[in-house]
């Protein structure tokens, strides 16, 4: 007797899970694929380049193995640098299912493509190395990309202090190994001592810079923003009062994936 009915119960919460699936899956198309095309760096060494918009250095070159990449629209003004994308190649003959994963260290734009990967990363999108050589000779193929999560195993965030900073008058720093998906949109530079804090510029790229910080150890402030929200991330470590051009400082933080 109760049979039929357990069944057609079955089945009504079969057809709610359906539909809490469908809008579910609306609700994250930020996870979709978009249709676009991918050239490579043409003279480029197998990985990225150390003068990338972005100015990352050699870090924008050797980060993520050289699995790097300029973007076009996707830079957004250097909000995308450092971003991470997953690239794939269309042509089911050459290309591999899963593609490659890139992190965004540059500008630029060619013949309508979103990406210029680097000669490896670009290789990579095949599915063997006659492939990736097939591949190299089309120069510009057919791709869809998704944004992706960025992972960095074993790193903390880290503060590379620009090359052109100048103690104590000139403060210029890139944040290296940012987990995740979210954007970077401001910087706050605060003295540890009486808490005042100052907003910075992105001057280019990823590059953030100060006329006359303060003077002591320094708390540098992260906003974290994406479409959920934003979020500030307080290092635990401080930039030493003698901070110098050219060194690393690790934040001693780092964000979940
Ligand atoms: C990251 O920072 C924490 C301190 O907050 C430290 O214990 C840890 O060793 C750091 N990790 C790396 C990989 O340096």
């Amino acid at each position: 007797m109760g049979f039929p009915h357990l069944l057609s119960l079955w089945s009504m919460t079969a057809i709610f899970l359906v539909i809490n699936f469908t809008v579910g899956d609306a609700a994250t198309c930020s996870d979709c694929f978009t249709h676009s095309r991918a050239a490579y760096y043409p003279d480029s060494d197998e990985k990225g380049t150390e003068t990338g918009a972005c100015g990352f250095g050699t870090f924008g070159a050797t980060i993520n193995g050289g699995d790097v990449s300029a973007a076009s629209d996707l830079y957004r003004d250097g909000v995308g640098c450092g971003a991470c994308y997953q690239v794939k190649c269309s042509n089911s003959n050459l290309c591999s299912d899963k593609g490659v994963t890139v992190v965004i260290t540059d500008n630029g734009a060619s013949d309508r493509t979103d990406f210029i990967l680097s000669r490896r990363a670009f290789g990579r999108m095949a599915q063997t190395t006659d492939d990736a050589a097939s591949l190299l000779a089309l120069g510009v193929v057919d791709i869809d990309y998704r944004h992706a999560s960025c992972s960095y195993p074993d790193k903390n965030i880290t503060i590379k202090i620009d090359e052109n900073s100048n103690y104590p008058n000139y403060l210029a720093f890139v944040i290296w190994y940012q987990q995740g998906k979210k954007d970077i949109t401001a910087v706050q530079l605060c003295e540890t001592q009486n808490f005042g804090c100052k907003l910075l510029d992105r001057s280019h790229g990823a590059v953030w810079t100060t006329t006359s910080p303060p003077i002591g150890p320094l708390s540098i402030r992260m906003l974290f923003s994406d479409d959920d929200g934003e979020t500030w991330v307080v290092p635990v470590n401080d930039i030493p009062q003698d901070w110098k051009a050219g060194n690393t400082y690790d934040s001693g933080v780092q964000v979940n994936v």
